[in-house]
């Protein structure tokens, strides 16, 4: 198991997902550097925050802006994709959407693999802003 499937999988155990009891991890490799988050539930439920925002928001906020590699753990069967939102986050930070890997995994090892531009074709980069 690679380190950043390991570190995915221990944030899941710390997803905050009391309402939905579905429950995600995520890793990013940024600039070099791994960073984790687990999704954060509210009893409001709009204010939730999935775990790959949550692992990108960590990695800014120590500095990496470069993302190289995502990782995202669930116990759903196949495993489960990012969602729309959290695709558009990811591809903000994305020099090139075809050369970051984005794998989604569960416990119980399966695995899926896609690159960001096959997750998010002809997404909004922010070039197109004046
Ligand atoms: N969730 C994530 O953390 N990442 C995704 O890509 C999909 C959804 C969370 C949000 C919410 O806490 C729960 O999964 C159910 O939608």
């Amino acid at each position: 198991m690679t380190e950043l499937e390991v570190r995915a999988i221990a944030a899941q155990r710390r997803a905050y997902a009391p309402y939905s009891k579905f429950r995600v991890g995520a890793a990013v490799r940024m600039s070099g550097a791994i960073f984790d988050g687990a999704n954060v539930e509210n009893a409001s439920y709009s204010l939730t925050v999935c775990a790959e925002r949550a692992a990108v928001f960590a990695a800014v906020n120590s500095g990496a802006h470069a993302l190289e590699e995502v990782i995202v753990c669930t116990d759903a069967s196949p495993p489960s994709s990012p969602c729309g939102a959290c695709r558009q986050v990811l591809l903000e930070f994305a020099a090139d959407p075809h050369a970051v890997e984005v794998v989604a995994i569960n416990p119980a090892g399966e695995k899926r693999t896609w690159t960001l531009a096959q997750l998010i074709p002809d997404g909004f980069s922010g070039r197109e802003l004046p």
